[in-house]
């Protein structure tokens, strides 16, 4: 990690996270006020090369021209295609029609598509880049808490299918990602909270230090301040980095980020993917939960889990399974389960978890028995 100086806007100097990756190595640059840089650090990349920006409706409303601005000043051609907010756009249709409009727009081999918004728009554009002309170049702002921490490093893109989430999508690495901490202002309270669950779990994870700093430092963080947003952004990308660079295809280690992600993903599928339970609650849920199966197995001491538990509640973060969250229909175990297997993380009667020895000690278990998981289930269901 290096220290680049201040940027141009914000006091603090901008930070520098490397993801070694060979040729494909790219920077990860976290700071306040990078948007009004981003067309210099583009040129000193890829120099004037054209541009299609993609972003959503409201974040195009908030900092696509301070975008086009800086492009401009750097004497790069672009163009801008929009697309309605919502994780309903990480769709085929929506999909199809960007492809379509992007080519009717004249992209050519050398175009470099950058996507500006949160996870749904850096999934989505990230696949357009992978697919269109056989793969383009590709450069990440991201605007969410989320896609900070998390969506716009490693290269995963993709869209969502009928069968469930992110199940066609291709590995396609950014040249370059640009998360500007000061668009985090202007992001809804809830959705910075779901954001924080993905940034708490590098701490949970592997790094015991950076869950206690998280413990004193997330009321800041939810509150706004700037320092203790761009140290928790740094961190969780020197942490995704460092995983991504060790297993990019995720055949070992990486599908350690997946903590929380077999109950979450499989919540979120219960909901109908809607407002009911965004990712970041999903995944906060599934935390809790992934702990409390391992206190339940005997890893872990109860009073982890229980410590998790605390953390979220105090931040308004969701951890169990609240009628409210399903309008009253909560769904059994056995849909529950079920929804896992459609996940494909069921196989020969077990599951697939990330489980924990204590915070800090996350690892993967691959033979959790449904039995333990329909008994935790049936328990939260009961609480
Ligand atoms: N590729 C990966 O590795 C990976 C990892 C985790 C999650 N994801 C995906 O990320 C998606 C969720 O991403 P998300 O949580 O960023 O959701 P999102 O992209 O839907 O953004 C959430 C909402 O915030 C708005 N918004 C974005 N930035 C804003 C800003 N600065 N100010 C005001 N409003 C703003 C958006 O318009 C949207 O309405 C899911 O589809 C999930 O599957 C991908």
């Amino acid at each position: 990690m290096s220290t680049d100086g201040p940027s141009s806007t914000g006091s603090l100097p901008s930070e520098t996270v490397t993801v070694a990756l060979g040729e494909r190595a790219y920077d990860i640059v976290v700071g306040a006020g990078l948007l009004d840089e981003a067309g210099a650090r583009l040129v000193s990349l890829i120099g004037t090369r054209p541009v299609l920006v993609i972003s959503d409706e409201t974040v195009a409303g908030l900092y696509l021209v301070r975008l086009t601005d800086a492009l401009k000043r750097a004497g790069i051609a672009h163009q801008e295609i929009t697309v309605p907010p919502g994780e309903a756009t990480k769709s085929f249709a929506s999909f199809g029609r960007l492809a379509e409009e992007a080519l009717k727009r004249g992209v050519e081999r050398g175009t470099v598509i950058v996507a500006l918004g949160g996870g749904v728009v850096g999934d989505l554009a990230g696949f357009l880049a992978a697919t269109l002309l056989r793969g383009l170049d590709f450069v990440q702002i991201p605007t969410t808490l989320l896609a900070q921490v998390d969506s716009s490093v490693g290269g995963k893109t993709g869209i969502n299918t009928g069968v469930g989430k992110n199940l066609v999508g291709a590995f396609h690495q950014p040249r370059l990602v640009l998360a500007d901490i000061a668009t985090l202002d202007t992001l809804d309270a809830r959705e910075l909270r779901a954001g924080y669950a993905e940034t708490v779990k590098y701490g949970l994870i592997d790094d015991p230090a950076f869950y206690d700093w998280c413990e004193e430092n997330a009321g800041a963080l939810i509150a706004g301040d700037h320092a203790a947003r761009q140290y928790a952004v740094v961190t969780a990308c020197r942490a995704k980095a460092r995983i991504v660079a060790e297993d990019e295809r995720e055949a070992g280690a990486r599908a350690l980020l997946n903590l929380g992600h077999t109950f979450g993903h499989a919540l979120e599928a219960a909901t109908g993917y809607s407002d009911a339970l965004l990712h970041g609650e999903s995944v906060a849920i599934g935390i809790a939960m992934a702990f409390d199966l391992s206190a339940s197995l005997g890893l872990c001491p109860p009073e982890d889990a229980a410590r998790v538990r605390r953390h979220f509640a105090a931040h308004d973060l969701p951890s169990g399974l609240d009628a409210k969250i399903f309008s009253g229909r909560r769904p059994s175990s056995s849909d529950l389960i079920e929804l896992m297997a459609a996940d494909k993380k069921v196989k020969d009667g077990r599951i697939r978890f990330v489980l924990a020895r204590g915070i800090g000690q996350a690892f993967i278990a691959d033979d959790v028995a449904l039995e333990a998981v329909r008994d935790l289930l049936d328990r939260a269901a009961a609480a």
